[in-house]
Order: structure tokens, then C-alpha cells, then sequence
């Protein structure tokens, strides 16, 4: 009996694992199973319960995404101006509206500064800047700078609710180089609905460095944000959450780039810097071109390579950001182009226009970031342990307490925390681990360095199942941060812990 019960076990968790090949669960082939003694896989098949086991079966039904027929042309999210009262730099209104997004049909969807998504706010370097936050919605909200280094009060993480009808003016200064961050809201439990609803917008931090590079810079002309969702729509074309809602990250058919369905982009021929941003609740991406030539990345998320590096595929999951230089001039164009994802589905078609651009060189030096053998050297002082599925995340085999400090750190004192990615018997997913008011380095992967196009700024990373990732952290301002993963249902089912830097 006992061991008919062993055999069904692992008869079905090689079934479940190997029919689990999509982008959001990564299968690990590696794991083991004979380590497990009867004992453990006994308990683990007791402790599987059917929700955990659908659950998981619904992760090999993820959806590719429909191709774009390319019939609309990319929205560019309009650049927020500036205010001129009271030292108020940026307005920043959370707001219901109606957007078409299907001929003749409304949908009802939030937005920033409008009905849907939000603008793009472009700070300097060394500014102080003021930004009044205003909730409209008829519920509470927060508005978080994902990739600031800014003080925890004006974090806008889960503490800070703005309630129906409030607002709150937070004031930082700008200490951080070039790079593109995004904002979006926080309130415990609800983050997911409101950014699949569509609250996030952009921000660009500029720098002198950044400007010396002689890089693409013409917004919206070869300077081109990129926000990748998918969603659901239900046959009333509306965005019904609560529908299409999967504890283990909402995935959807339909992809929006900048809120744009079926988007095109019509581009000169010219270096493009196209700055990506994975926007989704759960889908992970694996941006490449259809015709396989390579392109270049300039920045991760929180600012430029020291180098730019050529590759054919980058892989966003999200949360992270990469701005890479596709060079229309040297394309072929007679092909149609466009940018792919892993499984060939078409993300974005590219029209050439003939005119020409501008086709300068990208600089060999752009920055000069650097991880000190010092850095590497330090030992471990944070452990995290990612583990679970469905609502059954933890970090540390704990669920987000408000009320809870997991952890504190000295304000400008760097250490190394190192992230763990248990797999549970069928395998496992990758979780996008994302810590708040701060920007990080990675030191290794597994013991080894970390690739090329990850040696820079970064403030959210995928670490995969079995993965053991190094960073080297440290904060310039005190409070307390969330630190999470960044599938959005993940976090608010829990996976989320807290830091104070004091
Ligand atoms: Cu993108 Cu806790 O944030
Ligand atoms: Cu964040
Ligand atoms: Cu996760």
C-alpha cells in the first residue's frame, strides 16, 4: 500500500511537472525525486489540496498571447506638465474613466491623470521635487514610485492609504542617475485589481551623464516607453477582475502595449531606444525580433550598462525594466518586422518609414557602476526563503503582517541578502523579487556572476525555482520598506515582509 501510494505520487508529479512548460512556471528537471523520503512525499501529497492542485494545473494552460494585427498605432503616454503653484512640481490624480478600446465599445478602466494607464513624469537628477497625489476613486488607494530611493513616508507603500476623495503632497529630492521607473498604487490586498484596472504610469529620471551619451531622446519619436499588459476581457469587453482573478497571477489573451490594442509602431530609419517595461500582474516576457537580429541594452532598471550589450532575447519579468537600441538603419525592411515573444506571438509590428534619423554611435562607456570586491566579500546577513503557490506564498514561511518587522538595517550600511527560491514538489515558479526605496547589485546567481545585461541597477530580479541569488543593498533613507514578489496576487495574498532602516 505504501508504496503504490509512493508510485501514485510520483506518477503524477511528473505529469504535473512536465506539463507545466509555460513562461510562468518553471518546471526544474534538476529536483531530485528519489531525495524525497516516503515520509516527506507522503506528507507532501496530504498537503496538496484540490485547490492547490487546480491551481497548479492552470498554469499549463496559460494562454499565449493573440498576435498583434497592427492595426493601431502605439499611444505614447503624454509627458505630465509641470505645475507652477505653491512648489507643487507634478499633479498626480488617481481616476475612474471610460476608454475605447474596442470600436464602439466603453470600457470602464482606471487611469492616472485620465481614464487609462498615466502619463510620464521626467525628473532631474538633483531636484527637489513636490508632487501632490490625489485619490479619486471611489476606494482607498496608494501611489508607490517603483525604483525611487526616497524616504519610506513618501513610498506610498501599504501604510500609506489615501483614502476616496483625499490627497497628500510628498516632497524628496532626486538623488539617483538616469533611469526608468514606474509608478503605480499599493493598498494591502488590492494592488492587483487597481493596476489591472490600469493605474501605472512612468517615470524618467534624467541625468548629465545620461544626456552626454548622445542616445535616442526624442520622446515618442526614437525615445519610446514600452508597458507590456495582458488582460482579460469579458464579452462586454470590460476588464472584470474579479473573473478573470487567478491566485497565482492573472494572465490574459489580449495584449495592451501603452493601453494601445493591436498596436503598431511607425519608426524612421534610425537607432530606436525602446524602454520596456513589464506591466503585468503575472506574464512574464522574452522580448525578441522576428527576424532573430540582434539589438542592444543600454540600462536595467535603475540606469545605464557600464557597457552596452548585444543580445538577441531579453527576458522581463514583472516589474523589471530594460531599455535597449534597435537600429532601424541596419534592419532589412523589406521583411516585416517586429518585436516577438518567446513563443512567437507578435508583440509589436514595426513600420519603417523612409525618412531617415539621426544614427549616432552609442557610447563603448556609459557608466560607471561597480560591484567592490569588498562588496562581494561580505557575508550573508538576510536570508530569504521564497516558497508557495496559489494563496500558499510566504517569505520565510511567514504572510505579510503590517504589524510585523522582519527585518532592520542601518540607514547607508551595505550587506548582502541572499534570496532562495525553494521548489515545492512540482517544481515551482519563478517569483519576481522586488524591494522598495532602493536600488541593489547583484552579486551572483548560483555562485556565478550574474549576465552582462544584469550588471547595473536593479530593483527587482527573477530568481527561478532552486535559485540562489546574491545582491548587495544598501538604503539612503530610513523607514520602513516592503520587500515582495512582485506577481501582484502573489504580494497581496501575503508574499510580501517588511524592512526598517533606521
Ligand atoms: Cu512595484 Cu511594491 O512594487
Ligand atoms: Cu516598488
Ligand atoms: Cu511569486
Amino acid at each position: 500500500m505504501r508504496i503504490k501510494m509512493k508510485i501514485t505520487a510520483l506518477a503524477i508529479s511528473i505529469l504535473v511537472i512536465s506539463g507545466c512548460s509555460n513562461a510562468n512556471s518553471q518546471p526544474d528537471e534538476e529536483i531530485d525525486h528519489s531525495m524525497m523520503n516516503d515520509e516527506e512525499m507522503d506528507h507532501s501529497m496530504m498537503d496538496m489540496d484540490d485547490n492547490m492542485m487546480e491551481g497548479h494545473m492552470s498554469h499549463d494552460e496559460v494562454v499565449s498571447l493573440n498576435d498583434s494585427t497592427g492595426e493601431n498605432e502605439l499611444n505614447i503616454p503624454s509627458e505630465l506638465e509641470r505645475d507652477d503653484e505653491e512648489g507643487i512640481v507634478y499633479t498626480v490624480r488617481a481616476q475612474e474613466g471610460k476608454t475605447e478600446l474596442f470600436d464602439g465599445i466603453e470600457t470602464t478602466t482606471y487611469g492616472y491623470n485620465g481614464a487609462f494607464l498615466g502619463p510620464m513624469l521626467r525628473l532631474e537628477k538633483g531636484e527637489t521635487v513636490k508632487i501632490r497625489t490625489i485619490n479619486e476613486l471611489d476606494e482607498n488607494t496608494t501611489f508607490h514610485w517603483h525604483g525611487l530611493e526616497v524616504a519610506a513616508e513618501a513610498d506610498g507603500g501599504p501604510h500609506d492609504v489615501i483614502k476616496s476623495g483625499e490627497e497628500k503632497i510628498i516632497e524628496f529630492e532626486v538623488g539617483q542617475e538616469a533611469a526608468t521607473l514606474w509608478f503605480h498604487p499599493h493598498p494591502e490586498g488590492k494592488t492587483s485589481e487597481q493596476v489591472y484596472n490600469g493605474l501605472a504610469g512612468l517615470i524618467y529620471i534624467e541625468d548629465e551623464n545620461g544626456k552626454s551619451l548622445g542616445l535616442p531622446s526624442d520622446y515618442g519619436i526614437n525615445d519610446i516607453p514600452l508597458i507590456f499588459q495582458d488582460k482579460t476581457f469579458d464579452d462586454e469587453k470590460q476588464l472584470n477582475y474579479s473573473a478573470a482573478m487567478n491566485d497565482d497571477g492573472t494572465i490574459g489573451e489580449t495584449l495592451l502595449i501603452n493601453g494601445t490594442l493591436n498596436p503598431k509602431l511607425t519608426v524612421n530609419k534610425e537607432k530606436v531606444r525602446l524602454r520596456l517595461l513589464n506591466g503585468s500582474n503575472a506574464r512574464n516576457f522574452t522580448f525578441k525580433l522576428n527576424t532573430g537580429d540582434s539589438f542592444v541594452q543600454v540600462a536595467t532598471d535603475g540606469g545605464f550598462l557600464n557597457e552596452p550589450v548585444t543580445l538577441n532575447e531579453v527576458t522581463l519579468t514583472p516589474s523589471e525594466r530594460a531599455e535597449i537600441i534597435v537600429d532601424f538603419s541596419q534592419l532589412n525592411t523589406e521583411n516585416d518586422l517586429a518585436l516577438i515573444n518567446e513563443d512567437g506571438s507578435i508583440l509589436l509590428p514595426f513600420e519603417v518609414s523612409d525618412q531617415d534619423g539621426v544614427v549616432s554611435e552609442i557610447p563603448e562607456k556609459m557608466n560607471n557602476f561597480s560591484l567592490t570586491e569588498e562588496e562581494m566579500n561580505l557575508p550573508v546577513t538576510k536570508e530569504i526563503e521564497l516558497f508557495g503557490m496559489m494563496d500558499q506564498v510566504t517569505i520565510n514561511g511567514k504572510k505579510f503582517d503590517p504589524e510585523r518587522i522582519d527585518f532592520t538595517q542601518q540607514q547607508g550600511v551595505t550587506e548582502v541578502w541572499e534570496i532562495y527560491n525553494k521548489p515545492d514538489m512540482m517544481g515551482g515558479m519563478i517569483h519576481p523579487f522586488h524591494i522598495h526605496g532602493t536600488q541593489f547589485k547583484i552579486i551572483s546567481r548560483d555562485g556565478v556572476e550574474p549576465p552582462e545585461n544584469e550588471r547595473g541597477w536593479k530593483d527587482s530580479i527573477s530568481i527561478k525555482p532552486d535559485e540562489r541569488v546574491k545582491i548587495a543593498i544598501q538604503f539612503k533613507h530610513k523607514g520602513v520598506y516592503m520587500f515582495h514578489c512582485h506577481i501582484l496576487e502573489h504580494e497581496d495574498n501575503g508574499m510580501m515582509g517588511q524592512i526598517k532602516v533606521e
